[in-house]
């Protein structure tokens, strides 16, 4: 009976590769000129033409909104150690209220945010360029300006769909009217994990997210990108593969429990393909399918708690605990105040491990998509690349890197790929793609064949 609950969650080598043929078709559709519009998987332009050449410098402030947690920073990137140092951050606390609130509220509070953080660090009176970390999708014109498209994870702030968020940003500072801020620089925290991978290794040119949220961006042949003018180079894009499934392209390997996490997120129809992968949805998979066993009298002698009943309260974190140990599971168990048995406890590791394998395979199968692609686009036999990672799955779940990897190796055979886990992409990353945005034109160096990141503005087709 356990089985019938597992084997929908468990996907055949045959259907992974299926999963990936159909991502490949659909970021052909994000990269046409005319099909990006109703495309489910966005494939949006950023202004990274190529990776750090080691000559940037300075001081620089970082925002890092739309991860666990909203951060402020101070970062110094230094040119002969062709170092990134974190002088400082800060930890700012989103209230859920907020998070649904108007966006007036959510920007004048990133605005006290950061004051506070001037203030007490005694850089109120200087005017520093700032790196805007905002991991949601956003159809950027230029460095400093990014409309968002649409909120994904926890977030619904009314009034910025549709707008400028570094425009939202400058106007929340001035009505304070105590400080300024540089130019500003807005970066997804994908490209902003790339770059700071790429500037450890120059053939870092995917970066990929698996935390709250999941997506990647990888380095595609401007010629590819439809929209935008010009022959040559390259340019990173921002695939937001979490919006994949959206037209219903997944459907039939969704399961009852993937659909009704679905209906009652913030956002339903949104992002299918996140909420069978990241952080924010699996501890809540999770809780379903152990309420519906339940339920049918397979676990817990029949008998839900309070909290094992109650939307949200089995986090993401307890999946990697639970795996990680019998003991940790035995707790957890009590903790939610359940009554348990060994075989309890067994079964609920069943699960967890069923739920987090098929989070790290179908990721798998898009990193899978993304370097054949980038293998075919220069015509290799073999393709040998680096994959800069951050998020919380990732780092934290004992199993699931090493799941994801072997999975890829087998999806992609003629890719050797070395993953880099990103040493704080949305924070250093973030003042990294800022220094490159202001070092002059003339003063970039654009080297062929060698991956150099250049930051310049492009011009659009329509
Ligand atoms: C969501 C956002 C995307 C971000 C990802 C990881 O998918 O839409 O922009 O990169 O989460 O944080």
């Amino acid at each position: 009976l356990t089985v019938s609950f597992i084997s929908p969650f468990q996907l055949s080598p045959e259907t992974l590769q299926e999963v990936s043929a159909r991502l490949r078709k659909d970021l052909l559709r994000g990269l046409g000129k005319h099909s990006h519009h109703k495309a489910p998987v966005k494939m949006l332009p950023t202004f990274v033409r190529a990776t750090p050449d080691g000559t940037e410098k300075g001081d620089f402030l970082a925002l890092d909104l739309g991860g666990t947690n909203f951060r402020v920073l101070h970062v110094r990137v230094e040119e002969e150690a062709q170092k990134v140092l974190k002088m400082d951050s800060q930890i700012c606390a989103i209230p859920q209220e907020m998070m649904l609130g108007t966006g007036e509220q959510l920007f004048d509070h990133i605005a006290t945010c950061l004051g506070d953080f001037l203030e007490s660090h005694n850089l109120k009176g200087q005017t520093l360029p700032l790196g805007f970390t905002f991991s949601f999708p956003c159809e950027q014109l230029e460095i400093d300006k990014s409309i968002l498209i649409r909120w994904t994870k926890g977030f619904n702030c009314s009034g910025v769909e549709g707008k400028d968020v570094v425009q939202l940003l400058k106007e929340a500072i001035h009505r304070r009217g105590d400080y300024h801020i540089g130019s500003v620089a807005m970066v997804n925290d994908t490209v902003g994990t790339m770059m700071s991978c790429g500037y450890k290794d120059q053939s870092c040119e995917i970066g990929m997210i698996i935390g709250t949220g999941t997506n990647a961006c990888y380095m595609e042949e401007i010629k590819n990108v439809k929209r935008i003018e010009g022959e040559d180079g390259r340019m990173c894009i921002n695939t937001e593969w979490g919006g994949f499934g959206d037209d219903g392209c997944l459907d039939d390997i969704l399961t009852e429990f993937d659909v009704e996490v679905d209906k009652t997120s913030i956002n339903p129809g949104v992002h299918i393909f996140e909420k069978m992968i990241s952080g924010m949805y699996l501890g809540e998979i999770v809780r379903l399918v152990l309420v519906k066993m339940t339920k049918d009298k397979l676990l817990f002698k029949g008998q839900i708690s309070e909290a094992l009943g109650t939307r949200g309260l089995f986090e993401t974190k307890f999946i990697s605990e639970i795996e990680d140990g019998l003991e940790n599971a035995k707790k957890i168990l009590t903790e939610l105040g359940l009554d348990w048995s060994l075989v309890d406890a067994s079964v609920v590791r069943l699960v967890c491990d069923t739920i987090s394998s098929r989070s790290a395979y179908l990721c798998a199968a898009a990193l899978a998509t993304l370097v054949n692609r980038i293998r075919n686009n220069r015509k290799l036999g073999h393709l040998k690349t680096t994959v800069g990672v951050d998020g919380t799955v990732y780092r934290k779940h004992p199993t699931f890197s090493s799941k994801l990897q072997k999975a890829v190796r087998l999806l992609a055979p003629q890719c050797d790929i070395t993953f880099l886990v990103s040493e704080d992409g949305s924070g250093k990353g973030a003042a990294m793609v800022t220094a490159v945005a202001q070092r002059p034109a003339h003063q970039s160096r654009l080297l062929e064949e060698k991956t150099v990141y250049i930051l310049t503005p492009y011009l659009q087709k329509h």
